[in-house]
């Protein structure tokens, strides 16, 4: 029999998902072009849109493109096989707002809060550290690079001392996501940069962070030390090497998605080794502050606990491409929400108006617009992200406002599962026995 690795792209979406690609669509992913993993990444897709009940008509031109070009230039290949240290301003405000609502009081000392595999630069970190003035906020990471390069569009890079460049990444908000369609000649352009800045540099061996500027771009030495701040501080380790005051929450994210389940239970287990008697974990994988999915992890006596499982409305979207990015197979967070999203799109008496009222926003707010093929169809000039971002943020705010979350809820409800909304208006259920969360 063929396998499915000497299949098209065109022919593992009817493989997997029933029909074949429209004439608008076939042909757009050529899968020989792609490197290995990015290959990977789209048979672990279709495998879990398949689990989700999706169909072929889940596809548009805009998913294509991110297959095709954004895709492979995240993933860890791309980045000399290193972990991308990927983050960006906002991105936890939720979870944030979460631990706000537990209305946790501090005893004698201050409550410690630790971000392990809190990114660089730590924006996140600081977030929360500025959130919560009250606690010990302790970033944590393995890596923090040596130095970062802002160039005049503030997008940026980081380099070490020792092995030079690790990773580049476009500012949200600003036009460049053009930086990643051509990443050999975006290097290029940092990399001589990088070099033009890096002598006038004064203090090379200074433990302090240094800046210089030249013409609207600017090199920081050391630019871990701007977030230190009296409740910030940070951590060059690995996990399983940290020894700190029992915390009250460890946030996790983006980071566990890496490994494959047996490492990441291992990852878990060792921050739990971190938590106070009734602390908790928060570990999951999110976009850029959407597309949500976590689980809260309660320590009780000796054990950890998956309390829930809760993921954002915006994951039953017909544009989300996060509920389906993995790095290994059998992503325990993946398959869980692609359970979930399989249990409401067959619920008959939510799914189709649903589906409905997503579409007449997005016609609404001219991102894109369902036409008798039973497709949407984009405008031939592509929106910018920012743009689309701010307007994927109004929708699903109306969406959440309108009730649907609520709804989504009674038809896992319907479907067995215990769910509820949780105190951040995500969708929250209960882990079924046999998953794989821990
Ligand atoms: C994608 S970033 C996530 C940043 C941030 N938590 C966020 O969600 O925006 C993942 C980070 O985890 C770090 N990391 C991966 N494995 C680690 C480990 N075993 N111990 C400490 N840090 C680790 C990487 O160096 C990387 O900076």
């Amino acid at each position: 029999m063929e396998s499915v690795k000497e299949k098209s792209f065109d022919e593992l979406v009817e493989h997997f998902l029933g029909l074949s690609l429209p004439q608008h669509l076939a042909g757009g992913v050529t899968l020989s072009n792609l490197p290995g993993d990015a290959q990977d990444f789209i048979l672990r897709m279709l495998a879990l849109m398949k689990h989700a009940g999706c169909s072929t008509r889940n596809f548009n031109s805009i998913l294509i493109l991110w297959l095709s070009f954004t895709i492979p230039n995240m993933l860890p290949r791309a980045w000399g096989g290193r972990i991308p240290p990927i983050t960006i301003p906002g991105r936890h405000k939720k979870l944030d707002d979460f631990i706000a609502k537990m209305e946790l009081t501090p005893g004698k000392k201050p409550l410690v809060f630790v971000d392990i595999g809190c990114g660089f630069p730590p924006v996140t970190t600081a977030d929360t550290a500025q959130r919560f003035p009250d606690w010990q906020i302790i970033g944590v990471d393995r890596s923090f690079s040596d130095y970062v390069l802002y160039n005049k569009n503030k997008n940026y890079a980081c380099y070490n001392q020792k092995d030079g460049f690790q990773y580049f990444q476009a500012q949200q908000g600003s036009t460049s996501p053009a930086l990643y369609e051509d990443p050999k000649t975006t290097r290029k352009l940092l990399d001589q940069l990088f070099k033009d800045l890096l002598p006038l540099l004064e203090n090379l061996n200074s433990l302090e962070s240094e800046t210089v500027e030249k013409d609207g771009s600017r090199l920081i030495k050391n630019h871990i030390r701007d977030f230190e701040t009296d409740n910030l501080r940070f951590i060059k380790s690995e996990v399983i090497n940290l020894k700190l005051q029992p915390a009250k929450v460890c946030r996790i994210m983006n980071m566990l998605i890496y490994f494959k389940p047996d490492i990441r239970k291992q990852l878990l287990h060792q921050a739990g080794e971190l938590l106070d008697d009734d602390g908790i974990i928060i570990a999951g994988t999110n976009g850029l502050g959407a597309q949500s999915r976590y689980a809260i992890y309660q320590k009780e006596g000796d054990g950890l606990f998956p309390s829930q499982f809760a993921f954002s409305l915006d994951n039953l979207g017909h544009l989300a491409v996060m509920p389906w990015f993995t790095i290994h197979k059998d992503d325990p967070e993946a398959m869980l929400l692609a359970e979930c999203s399989r249990a409401i799109r067959s619920d008959q008496s939510f799914w189709p108006e649903f589906r409905n009222r997503l579409d007449e926003l997005l016609m609404d707010h001219e991102i894109c617009q369902r036409k008798t093929d039973k497709y949407l169809h984009f405008p031939k000039e592509i929106m910018p992200f920012d743009k689309y971002l701010e307007k994927g943020f109004i929708i699903w705010h109306a969406m959440q406002k309108e009730g649907y979350a609520d709804r989504a809820i009674d038809a896992l409800v319907r479907a067995g599962f215990t769910a509820w909304k949780n105190p951040v208006g995500d969708i929250a259920v209960k882990p079924p026995a046999d998953c794989s969360l821990f």
